[in-house]
């Protein structure tokens, strides 16, 4: 089992130095998938940030999934304070066994939360599973442009210098992995970004 996210620690960090990098993500995956209608799952959603903010730019339903509760009660609040109540459901289950049937959802995202999966080839095939067909999935991580990530890396690398050593060498041979992994999945189509944004897999069912 990889080690956890503490949910009132992580919860400041969102709120004081994480905050601005979600409306940029959500725009790009706007960009890049064109969904935004139907039903999203945010996978490892933590506080619901990244979920939140592409509910707000988008039609979306959200459904809001972590394996936490804790966590799960704190996107609750925000999702409410968001005035989001009645486009957003919550769920708590892993994310290598989804409580979803197949074809269910348009949209999977996830931010953050693949570097804790322990198992990559059944977490995507989970994903690729619950997926309507023509359905899409962006997942991955990242700080969404260089000024934000670069701001953050130092601000976080002032309490911490081997911060971001300590997550991006956690992942590497998974990410090493992920074409091949991808590839045996079949879905119709995967992209792999590796750029500002930060590392995306932007799959089509
Ligand atoms: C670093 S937080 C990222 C939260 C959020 N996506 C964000 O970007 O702010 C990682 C989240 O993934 C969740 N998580 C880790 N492993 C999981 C699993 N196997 N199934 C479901 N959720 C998981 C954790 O509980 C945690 O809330």
């Amino acid at each position: 089992m990889k080690h956890s996210t503490n949910p009132q620690s992580f919860d400041h960090i969102v709120r004081n130095v994480f905050a601005p990098i979600y409306p940029v993500i959500a725009e790009q995956i706007v960009n890049r998938t064109a969904i935004t209608s139907g039903r999203c799952l945010d996978a490892g959603c933590g506080t619901g940030a990244l979920g939140i903010a592409l509910a707000n730019i988008t039609d979306l339903h959200m459904s809001f999934f972590d394996q936490s509760e804790e966590m799960l009660n704190l996107a609750s609040d925000y999702a409410s304070s968001h005035n989001l109540n009645d486009r957003s459901t919550f769920i708590r289950g892993d994310i290598h066994a989804i409580p979803l049937i197949d074809e269910d959802v348009h949209l999977v995202i996830s931010r953050g939360s693949s570097p804790f999966w322990d198992d990559w080839h059944k977490a995507y095939s989970e994903i690729i599973r619950i997926l309507k067909p023509g359905g899409m999935a962006y997942i991955g991580g990242g700080f969404g442009n260089a000024a934000l990530r670069d701001s953050i890396v130092k601000t976080m690398s002032d309490n911490n210098p081997d911060w971001r050593n300590s997550f991006k060498d956690r992942i590497k041979p998974e990410r090493e992995a992920l074409p091949g992994i991808l590839a045996s999945l079949r879905p119709s189509k995967f992209n792999i970004i590796d750029d500002e944004s930060g590392f995306w897999a932007v799959i089509t069912k």
